[in-house]
């Protein structure tokens, strides 16, 4: 079985050889479900492989104590790689299961991954498998097409299947939702700590690091996204930054906020899960994503934007839909840097909520925060920090 696909900018075309074990095969898959999108690409998860199981760990290396205290994002980047990795293993013809794990736990095991019995792809899953690698956020400017018609309902009823609450911003909630979004951009960039934290994830354009943001994913040329790191630390763009935010806001056709009923870490994997589902079925649309995360990232300004769009219940990301320019692909850090461990035969741990592969209903896991260890008592001065 093979792959015409290039995986991302790896731009690989590889082979998954007939005779391959389960745990080869696991490890073949991971090359999609480091695809998923993260926060600052942070690309904050380590795996562990024994015989036809994958395990999920949150790197607790990677948590950005500044723009994301909680790790809240840091587990929605985690419950999008488990739908690349789902995705993949069903293109392959692989059912798998998923296996979340409650609570808080020191090593930062979130989830089991595995392999169960074999069967055929569907229409839908290739659908969205054929996105994942052409799915890239594009802060470029958007064109102003309306998305297809029909497409926001489906991408409603896609959330409403994972749980999970999608609301467009309408036209009378509009200017509301732009100044939080402004006011939103003018705490996190005001703050020293965000702009810090910003450029340490910075990289130039041919930086052979294979994570953070390279400066033509936000639009810059080679000499500028060599000064940006510099430049970001030195001077508040606050100003610059929330009015072109302000504009894109108002501008855009499809401004959209997804939220849970809930506010806890389970809740947190599931809405990366409904996200990443949401953005695959829209870059099968043709079109591309981009984020405003600032008034979520800012708690009073979190609970303002729910009361702007009706929603009872917690606002995990707010991001607007459109056609554009086809950005270049962000880098990704290879297999062997996140594959802690690869056994071929493991001893079966008892399942504690088991979601088989055809079942899209989320099962209750208790739903408390939990505090990543990197983040823990790194909480930071409101004004300054939640940006
Ligand atoms: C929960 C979440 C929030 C994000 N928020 C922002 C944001 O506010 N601004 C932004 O430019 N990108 C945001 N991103 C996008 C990431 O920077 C992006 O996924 C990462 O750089 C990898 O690039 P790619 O999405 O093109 O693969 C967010 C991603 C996630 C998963």
């Amino acid at each position: 079985m093979s792959t015409e696909v290039a995986v991302g900018s790896q731009a690989v075309e590889r082979a998954l050889p007939a005779a391959a074990g389960a745990a080869e095969r696991l490890r073949f898959f991971l090359q999609w479900a480091v695809l998923a999108p993260s926060r600052h690409n942070t690309q904050p998860w380590i795996f562990e492989i024994a015989g036809d199981e994958v395990r999920v760990y949150a790197d607790t290396s990677r948590t950005l104590p500044v723009a994301d205290p909680d790790g809240r994002q840091l587990l929605m980047s985690c419950g999008a790689v488990l739908v690349n990795l789902r995705l993949a293993a069903a293109h392959f013809g692989h059912a798998t299961s998923l296996e979340l794990v409650p609570g808080h736990r020191r090593d930062g095991l979130l989830a089991r991954v595995r392999l169960e019995e074999r069967s055929p792809s569907t229409p839908e899953v290739e659908e969205l498998f054929r996105a994942i690698p052409r799915r890239r956020t594009n802060r470029l400017p958007l064109d102003g097409r309306e998305p297809p018609e029909g497409l926001v309902t489906t991408l409603l009823r896609e959330a409403r299947r994972e749980g999970v609450t999608l609301r467009p911003v309408e036209s009378h909630q509009r200017r509301v939702v732009a100044d939080l979004i402004a006011e939103g951009d003018d705490v996190a960039w005001s703050s020293s700590r965000f702009r810090a934290e910003l450029a340490g994830w910075s990289r130039t354009n041919r930086s052979p690091r294979r994570d953070g943001l390279p400066g033509y994913a936000l639009g810059m040329g080679d000499v500028a996204a060599l000064v940006h790191p510099l430049a970001v630390r030195l001077q508040n763009p606050a100003r610059a930054e929330a009015e072109r935010d302000r504009r894109r806001a108002l501008g855009t056709r499809a401004l959209l906020v997804l939220s849970t009923p809930r506010d806890g870490k389970a809740e947190w994997i599931q809405a990366g899960e409904a996200l990443q589902r949401i953005l695959l079925r829209a870059t099968a649309a043709g079109l591309f994503a981009s984020y405003f995360a600032q008034p979520v990232e800012t708690p009073a300004l979190r609970r303002r934007l729910a009361d702007a769009v009706g929603d009872p219940g917690a606002p995990q990301v707010m991001f607007r839909l459109g056609y554009g320019l086809e950005p270049r692909s962000t880098p990704r850090r290879p297999i062997p840097d996140l594959l802690r461990r690869m056994e071929q035969a493991p001893p079966r741990p008892a399942a504690l909520a088991v979601r088989p592969a055809a079942e899209p209903t989320w099962t209750a896991t208790p739903s408390e925060p939990i505090v990543l260890p990197a983040a823990r008592g790194a909480e930071p001065p409101r004004a300054e920090a939640q940006a």
